[in-house]
């Protein structure tokens, strides 16, 4: 396959991998302060980055690629309020989609239509992560101080199913 789209597919694996270590440290860090539904949240969000990753992953190496694993840069490792950590994660996703984008960019350019093809999952992927993470945003925002509705949300979050 060509060399920039692989090169560019295995920063993206980097990148998911990366997306999965902030969301565990994320979820660590709620369930230390005992907001154990964040925390379950957090924990579901890094399994679906470890399956991006995955799905990247057999990409490569379906499309007879190499596959080239490279240092995961470390999470946070301070953390603010609820709100404040799902706009890191908002935040985030933004940029995970720019640089999903920027690869089917790519793609195009270089007239690689498996590899758009394998991109389209990952584009409608993106629409709902931020989804997900921007309606957390909203519900926290509504929240404000009242550590009586953080706590019901909290145990909203905790019911988040594999799929959402
Ligand atoms: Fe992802
Ligand atoms: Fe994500």
């Amino acid at each position: 396959m060509d060399k920039a789209i692989q090169d560019a597919l295995n920063q993206q694996i980097n990148a998911e991998l990366n997306s999965a270590y902030i969301y565990l440290a994320m979820s660590a860090h709620f369930a230390e302060q005992s907001f154990d539904g964040f925390a379950h949240w957090m924990r579901k969000q890094a399994d679906e980055e470890l399956v991006h990753a995955m799905k990247l992953f057999d990409y490569v190496l379906e499309r007879g690629g190499h596959v080239e694993l490279t240092a995961v840069a470390g999470p946070a490792k301070k953390f603010g309020t609820p709100l404040k950590i799902f706009e890191t994660a908002l935040a985030h996703e933004k940029k995970i989609t720019a640089m999903i984008h920027a690869l089917y960019d790519l793609a195009r350019k270089k007239a690689d239509y498996a590899t758009e093809n394998a991109l389209n999952w990952f584009v409608t992927e993106q629409v709902e992560e931020e989804d997900n993470a921007g309606r957390a945003v909203e519900r926290l925002g509504l929240a404000g101080d009242s550590t009586a509705a953080l706590l019901m949300l909290d145990h909203q979050f905790g019911e988040r199913s594999e799929e959402s």
